[in-house]
């Protein structure tokens, strides 16, 4: 966790507020006052604790997180806010700052993967060799992988990384040793496992898996969050297959380490691994710009329980709400279809990894044969129930509802059919149960948090919520930094776009400085990590320029979207009548959305789920599929 991230999580927006602001006052979700910032009679301004956040709706117009009120309330640069609030905080401030300690973590986890590979060869290894023999996992994919062993001792990496010179402090914020209270003992975490080093998307290793090497539970022990390693922003093998997926149009997810190296093992280059959790949207944002199609590999086990539908749900809508972004872009790629998601089910009882290994053409022939999600989860579905039940059928249709409901009208239609032909039932009578089924699946959204009417927010705000780092404003900054040029492109944002103050400073200093020279003697040195950490990010120069600018205009338009949307939610919520400026904004911006976005809100109600139907269609009016 950086320090801003440890600063945020200790103070309360609202009580920070309040200390300049003492007329705050709860309405509804918010709170509101008279902005302090500008003179006014009805209160404008507007402070949400749920996002950590305030804007003014007055003559201000702006907004932002906790460190830009406190710069605005203190008329202070971003460096004296972050040191005034950590103090606040009683959040240390370290000299070195927050790339300072990624830097070291990805240093002593790369030493660390050295001393676990030297484990692996050594007279110790001989068993987890013998593993990995038994597996199939042959010495090329051993070494590109940087497979290693953590040895059954309490002391191991701890002494080699003393002996190296590595401080305890890095290594234990790296997750790699432990220490109690008063920092007197310290061990080593991973012991007695397999270690498979997790890259970053540009190749650093973020952190480790460990396998147990007998059935011992649990069978994976990860590196816990650290200020370079969140599970949910990293997706595995995707610094070994971008460049496949990207040649290929498609992208194969399957869940485990053991199955993505298998699949590159046998030249699957275009595969990458979730890490065995529901694809997030951070994760998906790593994968959505380089290709087309998207095939989840699942276990036919899996394939008919709840759980397995609820993820593969909250998937499909991360996905739909990335790319509904995506398509906000004014470059060529717009023309591009939405993407397409399968699922290729594995015959039962074989992961990917065993599939590859013991019948690479059925593991080729699946993935062929991969079917557009609806058409994998109605079949599976049906079979597995046993109709005889009271309900069953009812039950089976409440379930994928809310995803059917998200289709074109007319796909719609010829999936109930489907459904209802499978069950054994009269279109009319489904039909009938639809009307029950759409309506609590609808009274339900209508009941949560969020009051989006097109579903999808609700999965990708909650999302949202878990995120450390803001993968799309850091895209930008790093995009820009490494193409100076685009600075025209970026003007056209707005800094207030950008919802982390320590992104906007940057972006704001980067429009006015032509180098990064330049830059790095301008900004604050509080920001002089995060600049580096931005910097160090390789892909931002890599691959051909006109997808390069396709790539930013898209994040760019996103961070725009995003604000849009947000400013509608918090006028929604605080009862505010909406300025007529913001009014004027949002309506431009919807303008545009709707003229570039090929099926309306990707929402529940509208919908177009294929580009050649969009491009036909895209002068007709949208309509709805009920009232
Ligand atoms: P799997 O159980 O399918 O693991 O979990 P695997 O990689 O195929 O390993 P083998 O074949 O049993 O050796 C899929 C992924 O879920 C995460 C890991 O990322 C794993 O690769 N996982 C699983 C954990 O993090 N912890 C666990 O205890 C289990
Ligand atoms: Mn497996």
């Amino acid at each position: 966790m950086s320090v801003l991230d440890d600063i945020k999580a200790k103070l309360d927006i609202v009580d920070v507020v309040e200390g300049y602001v003492p007329t705050l006052k709860r309405t509804g979700s918010t709170f509101k006052a008279n902005c302090p910032f500008h003179t006014e009679k009805t209160p404008s301004f507007i402070v949400t604790p749920a996002r950590q956040s305030w804007r003014c709706f007055g003559a201000c117009a702006t907004g932002g997180d906790i460190f830009s009120f406190v710069m605005r309330a203190e008329n202070v640069e971003f460096g004296d806010a972050l040191r005034l609030l950590a103090r606040r905080a009683g959040v240390q401030l370290g000299r070195s700052d927050e790339r300072g300690r990624s830097n070291a973590i990805y240093k002593i986890n790369a030493a660390a993967a050295v001393y676990y590979q030297d484990m692996l060869n050594s007279d110790d290894g001989a068993k987890a060799r013998e593993y990995l023999d038994g597996r199939g996992v042959g010495l090329a994919a051993r070494e590109q992988f940087k497979l290693g062993l953590s040895p059954d001792r309490w002391d191991g990496l701890k002494a080699f990384l003393r002996t190296h010179g590595y401080s305890r402090e890095d290594a234990v914020a790296a997750g790699l040793v432990r220490q109690d209270e008063n920092g007197e003992r310290s061990w080593d975490f991973f012991r007695d496992r397999l270690m498979f080093p997790i890259f970053s998307r540009d190749g650093e290793i973020a952190g480790f898996g460990a396998r147990a090497l007998d059935d011992s539970t649990p069978k994976y022990i990860n590196t816990s969050q650290t200020s370079v390693f969140d599970k949910r922003s990293i997706v595995y093998a995707l610094n070994f297959a971008s460049s496949a997926i990207r040649e290929k149009g498609s992208a194969v997810i399957v869940e485990g380490y053991m199955d993505a190296i298998a699949a590159h093992e046998r030249g699957y280059n275009n595969v990458v691994a979730s890490m065995g959790t529901a694809l997030t949207e951070n994760q998906v944002s790593l994968l959505r710009p380089l290709a087309q199609e998207f095939v989840l590999a699942l276990d036919p086990d899996a394939a008919g329980q709840e759980a397995t539908l609820r993820s593969l749900e909250s998937s499909w809508q991360v996905f739909r709400s990335v790319v509904s972004r995506r398509a906000t872009s004014q470059s060529v790629l717009d023309q591009r279809t939405p993407p397409i998601l399968k699922i290729a089910a594995l015959p039962p009882g074989l992961d990917p990894d065993s599939l590859i290994r013991s019948d690479p053409d059925v593991w080729e022939s699946t993935i062929a044969d991969s079917k557009p999600l609806l058409d994998f989860v109605i079949p599976a579905l049906i079979e597995r129930a046993d109709l005889s039940v009271p309900d069953s059928r009812a039950r089976i249709a409440e379930s994928v509802a809310p995803l059917i409901g998200r289709l074109d009208p007319l796909d719609q239609y010829g999936y109930w059919v489907k459904l209802a032909d499978g069950m054994g039932v009269h279109i009319d009578t489904m039909r009938a149960a639809i009307g029950d089924a759409r309506g609590s699946a609808g009274r339900r959204r209508r009941g949560s948090t969020t009051q989006e009417s097109t579903g999808r927010v609700e999965v990708s705000s909650s999302l949202l919520e878990t995120d450390r780092t803001d993968m799309v404003e850091e895209q930008v900054l790093s995009m820009l930094i490494h193409n100076p040029d685009f600075v025209e492109i970026a003007r056209q944002a707005s800094p207030d776009w950008f919802q982390h103050t320590i992104n906007r400073e940057l972006f704001t200093a980067l429009l006015e400085s032509p180098t990064i020279e330049d830059l790095r003697e301008s900004v604050d040195p509080s920001l002089q990590g995060h600049l580096e950490r931005l910097e160090a990010s390789p892909n931002a120069q890599l691959g051909l320029r006109h997808v390069r600018v396709a790539e930013f205009e898209w994040c760019v338009n996103r961070l725009r979207q995003r604000y849009i949307e947000d400013l509608q939610r918090l006028l929604a919520a605080s009862e505010i009548p909406t300025p007529e400026d913001i009014a004027s904004q949002i309506i431009q911006a919807k303008q545009q959305i709707k003229e570039l976005e090929p099926y309306g809100k990707g929402g529940i109600q509208l919908g177009y789920n294929t580009g050649d139907r969009y491009l036909k269609r895209r002068n007709e009016p949208i309509h709805r599929s009920r009232g």
